[in-house]
């Protein structure tokens, strides 16, 4: 799994094969430049949502709830994960929760809206665990992990939290998992598109591999481009006449 915002990402990432494309509410960072996916809103999440289910012909497309909306009551929860689903087009909604959550899960599985979890370190709640910090109560990742995949989650994001306890999680729970600084021993991972491929501007968690240099190159391009327009070389005779 991966995340895409926008129309161009979502086609290059459904053409590379991911199985799943995961419109996060790390929109908020990654895009919008904010410190934190707290910001990010329905409105916005619907806005990217459609965007990236008209670009993606081929994955399952996961929708992220924006905080506070798993917090408000299983109706209020409902109703936003029908509204993204119905809006946007995409196939299931994701949302951050521990076992206190189960009902809201419950809730949008019985409606018939595929969910998924997500544990560990939640960034939603970001000031409440202290920063984005490794989650390391074993214990408790197992309560809230078993407890998404009872109340009907498809599968289960865990992000952060020790290879050991992500291995068990991933033995234990009969739903996939899908790891994000969680070690090899998951079912699948799930990375940001902009931190694998070099276009964050902030700095990248620790556990991120670069594959591409993705804003070194538009960087260049944009540079060489702005030289030769200073130049007098672009456009040239035969580019301007089309
Ligand atoms: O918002 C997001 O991009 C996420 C992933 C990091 C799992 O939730």
């Amino acid at each position: 799994m991966v995340t895409a915002y926008d129309f161009p990402t979502a086609r290059l990432v459904d053409a590379a094969g991911v199985d799943c494309v995961l419109v996060g509410d790390s929109v908020a960072m990654v895009v919008a430049g904010r410190s934190s996916t707290i910001p990010a809103t329905i409105e916005q999440m619907i806005y990217h949502g459609e965007i990236v289910s008209r670009g993606v012909e081929r994955a399952f497309v996961v929708v992220d709830l924006p905080f506070p909306l798993q917090h408000l009551g299983v109706e209020r929860a409902i109703e936003a994960s029908a509204r993204i689903l119905k809006e946007t087009g995409c196939q299931g909604v994701k949302l951050e929760g521990t076992a206190g959550q189960a009902d809201v899960i419950a809730g949008i599985a019985g409606a018939g809206i595929p969910v998924m979890g997500h544990v560990g370190l939640r960034p939603q709640a970001v000031h409440q665990l202290g920063g984005y910090r490794m989650q390391r109560d074993h214990d408790r990742l197992m309560d809230d992990a078993k407890a998404a995949a009872a109340a009907g989650a498809f599968a289960v994001v865990l992000e952060c939290i020790p290879q050991e306890t992500a291995a068990a999680i991933t033995e234990s729970i009969a739903v996939p998992t899908i790891g994000i600084g969680a070690g090899v021993r998951c079912d699948g991972q799930v990375l940001v598109l902009h931190d694998m491929v070099g276009l964050s501007s902030d700095r990248v968690p620790r556990f991120v591999r670069r594959y591409a240099d993705a804003g070194g190159a538009i960087r260049d391009a944009v540079s060489r481009w702005h030289a030769d327009v200073v130049e007098r070389r672009f456009p040239g005779s035969d580019e301007t006449l089309g």
